[in-house]
């Protein structure tokens, strides 16, 4: 299946794409770097304690949406689903959902770093070896195939939840979800968990954390630089900083250095004057009506849609036409 012999280690391919993305990141202004990046074995880490912080009320308000509701969805589902999960992290939602789908037809995660994808389906093996488990490991922002299981499919569910379409600004969100739309297929369906617009003062702490968890999450983009592309840079001398940005309803993170640095990549050197910042991730927030107009104009319907008691999380089901 994977290759288990040096799971930090990206593929030379995969390392070279890192580096070109990181080159062409820091050219832009403002510098940007990808937030997938942050996702290698201590990113993911690093992800799962944000998830458990008193600040960072998405996951668990998902997972209680999940809990309530998510029979309901089985039922509309219904049985003989092959479940597509892009992006597919640790698994607590996923749990919930296959406990809910009568007779799923598989299961296929997808991740772009191999150590994360094995550990969980390890332990989703575990947990349920009946199921047909066919990870996938690519960037599911590219095309990628999907896998035949042993049990005849009657319906693709592509599962895309934990706001993750948040990352992406509008026009790559619309690509985005008509990709989940293909991957659907005709008779299937699309299953999105996104995070909706509220009050800063709730937003801000969620990515700005009394114990400094998101800041290293979001400096590890720089310690994966230093390790897998041998930069030189001091990580530590950027700031982590998060802000609301109102006009284009988005939660921002950014890296700032505090004060005359340069990085040192792949033969290039890239100077910084005190208080500059590299934008390593946008973090949408959607209205029910934003992303109802979203979901259209990716040729998708909505089919149902649930949220929790203070209407700060939504999972909408959808369908294509
Ligand atoms: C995984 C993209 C949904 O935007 O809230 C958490 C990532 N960044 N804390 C988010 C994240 C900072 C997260 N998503």
């Amino acid at each position: 299946m994977m290759g288990t012999e040096h799971p930090d280690r990206a593929t030379p391919s995969a390392e070279r794409e890192f580096l070109q993305d990181c080159l062409r990141g820091l050219d832009q202004r403002p510098r940007g770097l990808s937030p997938k990046y942050f996702y290698d074995a201590r990113g993911s880490r690093l992800f799962e304690r944000i998830c458990a912080l008193p600040e960072y009320y998405l996951t668990r308000t998902e997972v209680d949406i999940m809990r309530r509701h998510a029979p309901e969805m089985g039922r509309i589902i219904g049985p003989g689903a092959l479940v597509v999960e892009p992006g597919s992290g640790s698994g607590v939602k996923i749990r919930l959902l296959l406990d809910a789908l009568p007779a799923p037809a598989g299961y296929v995660p997808v991740e772009i770093s191999p150590e994360p994808l094995e550990a969980s389906v390890q332990a989703l093996e575990r947990d349920y070896p009946s199921l047909d488990i066919l990870p996938v490991c690519a960037d599911f922002t590219r095309p990628f195939g999907i896998p035949e299981g042993r049990r005849p499919v009657r319906r693709r569910l592509a599962y895309f939840p934990g706001s993750t379409l948040g990352n992406f600004p509008p026009e790559r969100a619309r690509e985005l979800l008509q990709r989940l739309r293909l991957i659907a297929g005709e008779d299937g369906a699309v299953l999105l968990g996104v995070d909706l617009e509220k009050d800063p003062d709730i937003l801000v702490p969620a990515y700005d954390d009394a114990q400094g968890v998101t800041a290293a999450f979001n400096r590890n983009v720089l310690y994966r630089m230093q390790r897998e592309l041998g930069a030189r840079l001091s990580p530590e001398d950027f700031a982590h900083r998060a802000i609301w940005n109102g006009a284009e309803g988005r939660m921002e993170m950014h890296l700032v250095s505090t004060g005359h640095q340069r990085i040192d990549l792949g033969g290039r050197c890239f100077r910084f004057a005190p208080g500059e910042p590299i934008v390593t991730e946008y973090s949408y927030k959607y209205t029910p009506e934003r992303l109802e107009t979203l979901a259209s104009r990716a040729g998708l319907t909505t089919v149902a849609r649930w949220t929790d008691p203070r209407g700060w999380f939504s999972v909408q089901l959808l369908r294509a036409g």
